[in-house]
């Protein structure tokens, strides 16, 4: 049996010792052994610009694979930044295996990665190989080690062809791969992303998907597309910067999907902001 461990309701509710952190845990296919992360976050809010995007958020989880979903302007991408330690919570905190990563940024790149929609905010180097080692040398690896190590995950997803490839002339699911490949050569034990795959076609998103079963870190994938959760240990609906139902994918995406169906066919895409 696989663990699962989700509590968002009351956080006195949390003592540690119930969060079973196991470190290595075998899935349940018997195969891979994969790392589950701990995130804890305890009244977190986080405003912009006055406007509350998340709104006193408490939840705690151990989980290897965690999906999120919510309409847009919910507070996504934002949740996504702040369980990366890219923004600090206003009020109340957030942990990550224990650690503060907006105040400790030495730990971040260790801890987690993250991938975000566009490839091209993302990829700066015109080869694949430089790309692939710019996370590792900002890591402080020597030239060749990063080198070893960028083209020790290039084999490992049997791509050591595009070593030398200039970036410009991959296609944009080729982009998101290596992307993808870029983040898990830095090996995060939390993978955050953030809708990356929303615009490719099914089969390059199948294919993804593939790749990412194979990660044996812990992965956080925000998603529109019911078919990425597959086989995920639990989920969140975010709305309007709370969480709004959390559980197993099935559960969640049944009341998701439900509302979401009601909501289109209203018409407030005709109603101006007020
Ligand atoms: N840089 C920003 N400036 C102003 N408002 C922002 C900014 N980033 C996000 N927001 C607002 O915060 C809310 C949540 O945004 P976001 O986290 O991006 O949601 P999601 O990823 O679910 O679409 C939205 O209402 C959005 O308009
Ligand atoms: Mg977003």
């Amino acid at each position: 049996m696989r663990d699962r461990t989700l509590q968002h309701d009351n956080p006195s509710h949390w003592p540690k010792d119930d969060m079973t952190p196991k470190a290595e845990r075998a899935r349940s296919g018997g195969q891979a052994a994969r790392t589950a992360v701990e995130i804890v976050l305890d009244h977190a809010g986080y405003a912009i610009e006055g406007k509350p995007v998340l709104r006193d958020l408490s939840f705690a989880v151990a989980v290897d694979r965690l999906g999120v979903v919510g309409r847009n302007g919910s507070g996504k991408s934002t949740l996504a930044r702040l369980v990366a330690g890219l923004i600090a919570p206003g009020e109340g905190s957030c942990r990550v295996n224990g650690l503060d990563l907006a105040r400790d940024r030495k730990s971040a790149p260790r801890e987690v990665g993250i991938l975000f929609q566009n490839p091209d905010h993302q990829l700066i180097f015109p080869t694949v190989l430089e790309e692939m080692m710019f996370g590792l040398r900002q890591r402080g690896q020597s030239r060749s080690d990063a080198e070893a190590g960028a083209r020790r995950v290039l084999a490992n997803f049997g791509k050591d062809h595009w070593t030398d490839a200039s970036v410009v002339s991959l296609s944009q699911g080729q982009k998101h791969l290596l992307c993808l490949m870029a983040v898990v050569a830095m090996a995060p034990r939390l993978l955050i992303l953030d809708e990356p795959f929303a615009g490719l076609d099914a089969p390059t998103r199948t294919q993804l998907r593939r790749y990412l079963d194979l990660y044996d870190g812990a992965v956080l994938h925000i998603s529109h597309d019911p078919a990425d959760f597959a086989g995920y240990d639990a989920m969140f609906w975010l709305d309007q910067g709370q969480i709004r139902a959390s559980g197993t994918p099935e559960t969640v995406l049944a009341g998701y999907t439900k509302e979401m169906t009601r909501l289109g066919a209203e018409d407030d895409i005709s109603d101006l902001a007020g």
